[in-house]
This record gives C-alpha cells, sequence and structure tokens, in this order.
C-alpha cells in the first residue's frame, strides 16, 4: 500500500516533472531539461516572523518541503514566551487557560489540517501537520484534539507564563468594580514582593477602552519549483469566551493555499475574516489575475462591506479594528495588505528578512 509519506514524495515529482511538459528536449544524459524558469524562493510571514522567515527561508533553501520550512518557522515563535499571542505564553481566555488554534495547508499534495481549542501544546501548528498527514479529517478540537496531540508524542505543558497569568489576574480585576478581584490600585497594597520578572502594565489591555489585543502568525512559503505551503498559528483574542474559535484554524478563513496560485494567511479580527472566507477570497482574486497587494486589498474591502455592526464602525463607519493579509502568488510575486496603515510585514528572499510596510485601506489619524 501506498503511504501518505510515499505519496508526498510522488506529488512532489511529479509537480515538476509537470512543469517540463510533455515531449519536452531531453539533455544527452536523459535527464529533463527543465524550461520553466526556476522561482525564486519566498518566505512571507506577519510583522512578529522576522525569524521565522529566516529560518523557513533557510530550510526552503536547503531543499526542505515547503510546509516543513514554514512550521519550522513559526515554531520558534511558539515556543517563545515573550510573543503573546501565539503558541506557549499566549495570551489565555476568560477562564485563565490558554487555548491554541492553527491550520496548514500543503499545496503539492493538496493537504489540509487544523486544530482549534487545543490545551497544553505548546507547538499547535505541528499537531495540525500530524491531522493532515496522519488521519482522514482536516480538523480536531478540544480535548479529542488534545488526546491525538498526546498520541501522537507531543508533551502537556502548563502554557501560562509568570506574566501573562499576571495580565489575565489584573483584566480580571477590572473587569467589574462590584465584584471581589481587586487590581493593585483597588488594593493599595503596593508591589507584590513574591512576583517575578518586569511588570509590563496593561496599557492596551484595558478591557474599558474596547481594545483587544490579537495577535497571531501567519507564514507561507514558496520554493524553486514554485510549490506553496501556509501555516497559521495563533492563541487567537486574550480574554476570549472559552470555546471560541478565530480564523485561523479554518481552513479558508485565516489560511488558503492553491498550489496552482498562490498562498495566504491573516492576523487581526478573526471573525471578520471568517465571515468573508478571507484568505480563500485573496488566492481566488489572484487565480483572476489580480496582484497579491490588490487582491488582499480587494477582499479587505470585503471586510469593510461585511462589517455592519456599529459597535464595530468608528465615527465615519470604518472598521475600528485591523485585519491583514499576507499572500504570494505562483510566481513568487507577494505582498501584505491591512485595513489601517502603519502595519508591516517580515519577508525573505535571496536571503535577506526584512520587515515591508503593508498597503492599507485607511490612513490612521485621518
Ligand atoms: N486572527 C486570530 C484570531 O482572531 O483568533
Amino acid at each position: 500500500m501506498t503511504s501518505r509519506r510515499d505519496f508526498l514524495k510522488t506529488s512532489a515529482g511529479v509537480s515538476v516533472g509537470a512543469a517540463v511538459g510533455m515531449g519536452s528536449p531531453r539533455s544527452l544524459a536523459g535527464a529533463p531539461a527543465v524550461l520553466r524558469s526556476r522561482i525564486t524562493p519566498v518566505a512571507i510571514a506577519s510583522g512578529n516572523g522576522m525569524e521565522a522567515v529566516a529560518t523557513a527561508f533557510q530550510a526552503v533553501s536547503a531543499g526542505d518541503d515547503t510546509l516543513d520550512a514554514a512550521v519550522k518557522g513559526v515554531n520558534i515563535v511558539e515556543r517563545d514566551p515573550n510573543d503573546r499571542s501565539v503558541g506557549y505564553g499566549g495570551r489565555p481566555n476568560l477562564d485563565g487557560v490558554v487555548q491554541l488554534d492553527s491550520s496548514v495547508m500543503h499545496g503539492p499534495s493538496r493537504g489540509a489540517g487544523a486544530v482549534a481549542c487545543l490545551e497544553g501544546i505548546k507547538t499547535p501548528s505541528r499537531v495540525a501537520v500530524d491531522v493532515m498527514r496522519y488521519t482522514d479529517h482536516v480538523l480536531l478540537v478540544g480535548k479529542g484534539a488534545q488526546r491525538f496531540a498526546v498520541s501522537m508524542g507531543h508533551k502537556v505543558e502548563d502554557l501560562l507564563t509568570d506574566a501573562t497569568r499576571r495580565q489575565w489576574i489584573e483584566w480580571r480585576a477590572r473587569m467589574s468594580a462590584t465584584d471581589d478581584y481587586l487590581t493593585r490600585e483597588e488594593a493599595g497594597t503596593g508591589a507584590d514582593p513574591f512576583e517575578d520578572g518586569e511588570d509590563e502594565g496593561l496599557g492596551m489591555l484595558d478591557s474599558h477602552d474596547g481594545v483587544r489585543p490579537q495577535g497571531t502568525i501567519n507564514c507561507n512559503v514558496i520554493n524553486q519549483d514554485g510549490d506553496l505551503s501556509g501555516v497559521t498559528t495563533t492563541s487567537g483574542l486574550a480574554w476570549k469566551i472559552p470555546g471560541r474559535v478565530g480564523d485561523s484554524p479554518i481552513v479558508g478563513a485565516g489560511l488558503y493555499v492553491d498550489n496552482d496560485v498562490g498562498a495566504c494567511g491573516s492576523t487581526g479580527r478573526g471573525e471578520a475574516v471568517i465571515k468573508t472566507c478571507g484568505s480563500h477570497s485573496v488566492v481566488e482574486l489572484m487565480r483572476s489575475g489580480m496582484s497579491p497587494v490588490d487582491a488582499c486589498l480587494e477582499a479587505l474591502r470585503r471586510v469593510v462591506t461585511f462589517t455592519a455592526e456599529a459597535r464595530l464602525r468608528d465615527g465615519q463607519g470604518r472598521p475600528n479594528y485591523n485585519v491583514n493579509y499576507y499572500a504570494v502568488n505562483k510566481d513568487g510575486e507577494y505582498g501584505g495588505a491591512a485595513i489601517w496603515s502603519g502595519a508591516r510585514f517580515a519577508v525573505c528572499t535571496g536571503g535577506e528578512s526584512r520587515r515591508e510596510d503593508s498597503a492599507y485601506l485607511f490612513e490612521r489619524g485621518s
């Protein structure tokens, strides 16, 4: 019986062979003469993915499969306790529990895998890969996802760090002035002598200013043969209702890859991306001939149109939140766009990683 692994090898071979085409001239040694020009490999990610794109680019340049390369890249961020939006050290839900979402898509094999509401596993993207490679399913959630992860050898650990626990405790105390939880100021007892490390303060985490922290990493990779893969991974919306699933593990929303066309992923308000099938829309727009940047901008216009709720619009009717898309097409052209100006994405081409400005629909402060 042909194993999935054999199939992946075979399909990668088919992809290269197909690029040569029937009746291609052959070299004297019998090897096919490759007519299609080689693509310059690209790794593109959200702004928090500088190390991720460098690692993914290095891996794909060394011959790694595009999905393995992308996942290696985001694993750095998933394991980093200082990134509060992804994996270990990600901000918890309403109950103080870190619940992670992730999806992967492998272009050459048309494979997809995802996990949602997964607790206790630092690298949900690897579990998503296992769902793709070792099951007949695409999406596993909650306890079932964790049981599957453990069966595949993943370790269950406490993902809450001292810093994120302190933020959650502070947020809980600010939720209501009439419950029994106190902020430090309300308690008036000064600093906690048993606390380790720096206190970041809540700043943007104040539940009363309407701003909720929301981060994620998406990384998409194309190799020199034009094969594409992508991964999106997140701890989702901070302080979310337990069980809330964002766009990241939803194939077509937080990630979409079509090996014939391109790849796209998203960060930002997941609900808006789910409602507009965001990443799938971007890929379909690229299929119709749009550049990656124009496709991202058009998909963002749809997000704006779908923002009907007054509570989600500013005084001029524009979304009071952000969504970002990151896309690369089959020719290795890439780009990013956001609803609001000021967003940046990470990219590595030719061995050099850098941040570039995302295109946008609205200028901040306008
Ligand atoms: N885009 C990440 C989330 O909404 O969960």
